[in-house]
């Protein structure tokens, strides 16, 4: 059985520990100071150990994986909690935090060689995420295997080669939700404008993208011939698209992507 200590509970890592938390083939641990109490008392009925403060040495020593799902911005801070420390044998250190790179861990936690960045997504919460990942040359074919199945219990897994592609990631994947969520409200928002109540708004919208979603699955066709089947010339969806078009749907796209993954290099540097 693999020993897992997650720190850090916050949203993502409380997304993450939703969908661990019955699993077998694990024991888990988590350490989030403030939230210790709040903590306790929601999973009382689950094996989850909690602890208030940083475990001790010994403590440490049973950890099989550590999990750090802290904010970029106070990484630096909190690894020095954990720098010297002596790990298991084959420890593997694991982080969701954005934009920290590989390097980072091994100069701020010592004997910290098997390192795997992942990049999670908040659908996670229902088992329905995308995690991006991507491992030091170091990490063990076993490691590896440990978090990918850790990882395939919060939805789909997708190995990357290299750490640019991981920031590029979480700029699509996992701040992606974020953006559908907006584009979702301007949806609903406008169907409000045009005239119907909320109740309705919501049903309309949220099956005409889910059955969308579920259509481009089926069909495995490209995104652009499917609009085109529908946008007959001289119909509605044609005179829609227009609009659409003509405000650059591809290139606001890209500029918001461009956006967060140079927030993500930047946080990245945060403390380095
Ligand atoms: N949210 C997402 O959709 C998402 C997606 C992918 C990746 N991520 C990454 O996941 C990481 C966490 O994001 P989040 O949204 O979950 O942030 P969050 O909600 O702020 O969670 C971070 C948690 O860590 C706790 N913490 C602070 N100091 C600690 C310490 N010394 N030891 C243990 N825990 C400590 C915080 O407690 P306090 O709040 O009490 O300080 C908080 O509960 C970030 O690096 C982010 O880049 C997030």
């Amino acid at each position: 059985m693999n020993r897992v200590l997650l720190v850090g509970c916050g949203h993502m890592g409380s997304a993450l520990l939703n969908e661990w938390m019955n699993l077998k083939s694990h024991s888990l641990a988590v350490v989030d100071p403030l939230s210790y109490s709040y903590l306790k008392k929601k999973y009382y009925k689950k094996k989850i150990r909690f602890f208030e403060k940083i475990p001790n040495q010994n403590e440490i020593k049973k950890f099989d994986v550590i999990i750090f799902a802290i904010k970029p911005q106070i990484a630096k801070k909190v690894l020095n909690d954990y720098c010297n420390f002596e790990f298991k044998k084959n420890i593997l250190i694991v982080s969701i935090i954005a934009g920290k790179k590989i390097s980072f861990f091994k100069k701020n936690i010592k004997n910290a060689m098997q390192i795997v960045r992942v990049m999670p997504n908040m659908p996670a919460l229902i088992g329905e995420g995308v995690s991006c990942l991507v491992s030091s040359k170091s990490t063990s074919k076993n490691n590896k295997k440990t978090i990918n199945n850790l990882f395939l219990k919060v939805g789909k897994t997708i190995w990357l080669k290299n750490e640019t592609q991981i920031d590029k990631a979480t700029a699509i994947s996992g701040s992606g939700p974020g953006y559908v969520f907006t584009l979702i409200d301007a949806f609903e928002k406008a169907s409000q404008q045009i005239g119907f109540p909320k109740n309705i708004t919501r049903e309309m919208v949220l099956y005409t993208i889910l059955g969308s979603v579920k259509l481009m699955e089926n069909t495995k066709k490209e995104p652009s011939d499917l609009a085109d089947s529908i946008a007959v010339k001289g119909g509605t969806t044609e005179a829609g698209i227009k609009i659409l078009q003509k405000n650059k749907p591809h290139k606001m796209m890209y500029n918001t992507f461009l956006a967060a993954y140079k927030r993500a290099s930047k946080l990245g540097k945060t403390n380095d």
